[in-house]
């Protein structure tokens, strides 16, 4: 189908790099509709929200933002309302109820099928999609808001159980994409100019295990893992840098840390999410590992890649949480000396086995071992990012340094966002994509700057 005048969308993405795959996927299908990309919410004639419902306060910044634009709608009949993503999933019909303007709310497994849906809307139907589906092949191109960096899934939705968290019933059960269907999305976004690819999934470590044995990239007669489908697409040129997220201390392997030190294009930055320091803790979130695991594994990546970046996600205030065992968290956020730990308080989502526990923490001690715990993580970042100065680094520059526009901006392979002065001669357009060395002269917690060697 295809719109006949022309006409604009506007997306607006929450949450996290799914999200925002999705959003570009979605981009993509309204482009090959014929409609074209607005940065003005007002003269959109088709408004998509891509939600996010981690947590609480995620979900209520989607309500807020509806509440204006159903007002909108009463007066501009014509506007299309379209809510995506996991709130869209979580709430299903009951958000067409909650907000009767709405068109179509929509599950991430239904992103690829946006046209079709849309088409059901022109007909004057109100849609709710959201029943569980075997997600398509990519039938669109993707309209990406980078011109150098791409993220391609590789698997979609999530089969754990941690106890606090939405993503498993919002996201369904795990689908892995073929190693053949990976590898051409990466050759098409090589021959299109991208340097860089991040992999995604939720835990990235499970691909694989749901595609039949003896595939292509699979060792003889087994099924393919995540480290054989780094091997099976490693060698795409065009490509320089190969990241990817998340992986799960539960299934991590030794064999992924050697396939990183010995693939050049994998960059040396591991993101390991580990919620908690405390044993107990970790068992009631049902995550599958020990403190002293995670450690062992941070070690082993330490003792082939001493300098590579270690991310990671905290959880503070799970329901129970004492104070010795949120220490236990600030004492492995110490001990490990970690270049970036994302933190958030935690927050009881719909469904969920933690949420009707009767132990549940007050907002004042959330957001007192929040604060604590951040400071630390500020600290730590700190003083990683001192290994920094006054060394050479290969950075890939992406665009300028949003608060000093005679800068250019890029990224080192460990993932630290570095600035530097543009004495190359050549213009930003001719830069974007190369990967030049700096010689760092100034450090800070989350970013370098540096002079072009
Ligand atoms: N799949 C990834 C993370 C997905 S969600 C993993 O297993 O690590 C991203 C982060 O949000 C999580 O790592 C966790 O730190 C945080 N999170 C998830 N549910 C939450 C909740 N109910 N309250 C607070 N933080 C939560
Ligand atoms: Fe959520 Fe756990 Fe799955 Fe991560 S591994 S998405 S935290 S259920
Ligand atoms: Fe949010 Fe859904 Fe991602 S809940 S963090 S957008 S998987």
């Amino acid at each position: 189908m295809t719109v006949q005048n022309p006409q604009k969308y506007h997306i607006v993405t929450f949450g996290c790099q799914m999200n925002k795959a999705d959003s570009e996927r979605m981009a993509g299908v309204l482009e090959d509709m014929g409609y074209h990309s607005t940065e003005e919410s007002e003269e959109a004639d088709l408004i998509l929200y891509n939600t996010c419902s981690i947590r609480d306060n995620a979900e209520q910044k989607v309500y807020s933002y509806l509440g204006r634009q159903a007002k909108r709608k009463r007066d501009n009949p014509n506007l299309t309302l379209v809510v995506a993503g996991c709130v869209a999933q979580q709430e299903g019909e009951a958000l067409l109820r909650r907000v009767p303007e709405l068109d179509l709310v929509m599950g991430p497994q239904h992103v690829n099928r946006l046209g079709h849906l849309l088409e059901q809307v022109f007909n004057g139907n109100q849609v709710a999609a959201t029943e569980e589906a075997y997600i398509e092949e990519d039938i669109t191109t993707p309209r990406r808001n980078s011109s150098v960096a791409a993220w391609v899934n590789i698997i979609y939705g999530c089969n754990e159980n941690c106890t606090y968290c939405i993503v498993p019933s919002v996201r369904g059960r795990e689908q892995s994409r073929t190693p053949e269907s990976i590898r051409q999305e990466i050759e098409k976004l090589a021959a299109q100019g991208y340097k860089e690819i991040t992999l995604l999934g939720q835990n990235i470590d499970a691909y694989g295990r749901d595609l039949p044995a003896g595939g292509i990239g699979a060792g003889v007669g087994g099924k393919i893992t995540f480290t054989d489908l780094l091997y099976y697409v490693h060698d795409i040129e065009g490509i320089d840098r190969i990241r990817y997220a998340t992986s799960h201390p539960r299934y991590f392997s030794s064999r992924l840390i050697k396939a990183c030190a010995e693939l050049p294009k994998i960059c040396e930055h591991f993101h390991i999410p580990f919620q908690s320091g405390d044993n107990d803790i970790l068992k009631a979130m049902a995550r599958g590992y020990t403190h002293e695991r995670y450690r062992r594994i941070i070690e082993d990546i330490r003792e082939i890649m001493p300098d590579a970046a270690i991310t990671a996600d905290a959880i503070v205030a799970f329901p129970g949480e004492t104070e010795e065992q949120f220490e236990r968290t600030v004492q492995l956020v110490n001990d490990i000396g970690f270049d970036l730990v994302n933190t958030a308080a935690y927050s009881p989502r719909p469904g969920t086995p933690a949420a009707v526990w009767d132990d549940q923490l007050s907002e004042t001690v959330k957001s007192d071992r929040l604060q604590r715990l951040n400071h630390v993580v500020n600290q730590n970042a700190a003083e990683r990012s001192q290994r920094y100065a006054g060394r050479i680094e290969e950075i890939m520059i992406e665009g300028t340094n949003h608060k000093n526009p005679l800068q250019i901006m890029g990224r080192t392979r460990t993932n630290r966002i570095a600035f530097t002065e543009n004495t190359t001669g050549q213009s930003l357009a001719e830069l974007i994509g190369k990967t030049i060395s700096i010689k760092i002269t100034e450090v800070r917690p989350f970013s370098l700057t540096g002079v072009i060697c």
